[in-house]
């Protein structure tokens, strides 16, 4: 990831918003949602519910436990573009644990994975609207990118 991410204008051509104003507004709108007691619930209940392949993958798993792990991720996903050591760390893991040799977790369950957690938060943030949608599945895309990249 280039350095120059971190000193993009906060509005880029064709009225886009730059990286750092998209990650601003997803860090707003994240901690709208999870001030709201059933949101990591409901992303859960979502993103089971979004294919059989999930829900085996998760037959074991405490679904409380993971709900903690999920809302420390969520923010090290949030950072990653930043180039945050912490983040870039803390996804690494994540890129190692998800992989095929580790948790098996093939890529295209990540666009669930993206799917689930903006329906989740349309539901949630009384603040969603169409271009926080964008904001929201560009900063998640890349550190996605980064965990596929290492499947
Ligand atoms: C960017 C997206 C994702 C993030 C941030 C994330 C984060 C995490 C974290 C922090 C853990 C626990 C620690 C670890 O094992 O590394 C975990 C475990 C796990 N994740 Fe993910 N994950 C993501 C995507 C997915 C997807 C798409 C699947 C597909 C099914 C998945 C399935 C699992 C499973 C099965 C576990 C193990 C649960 C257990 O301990 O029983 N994850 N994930």
């Amino acid at each position: 990831m280039s350095r120059e991410v971190c000193f993009q204008p906060l509005m880029a051509k064709d009225g886009e918003l730059g990286m750092k104003e998209d990650i601003s507004r997803v860090r707003l709108s994240y901690g709208r949602s999870i001030a709201k007691r059933d949101f990591l619930g409901r992303f859960y209940e979502i993103f089971l519910a979004s294919s059989p392949e999930i829900a085996r993958k998760f037959v074991n798993t405490d679904l409380e436990k993971q709900q903690e792990l999920l809302a420390m991720s969520v923010n090290m996903v949030i950072l990653f573009p930043q180039e945050n050591k912490i983040a870039k760390n803390a996804v690494g893991r994540i890129r190692e644990s998800h992989s095929r040799s580790g948790l098996n977790i093939e890529p295209h369950l990540y666009t669930l994975w993206v799917d689930s957690l903006v329906q989740a938060v349309s539901e949630h943030d009384p603040e969603f609207n169409d271009q926080l949608e964008v904001s929201w599945r560009k900063v998640l895309q890349i550190a996605i990118d980064y965990i596929v990249g290492g499947y």
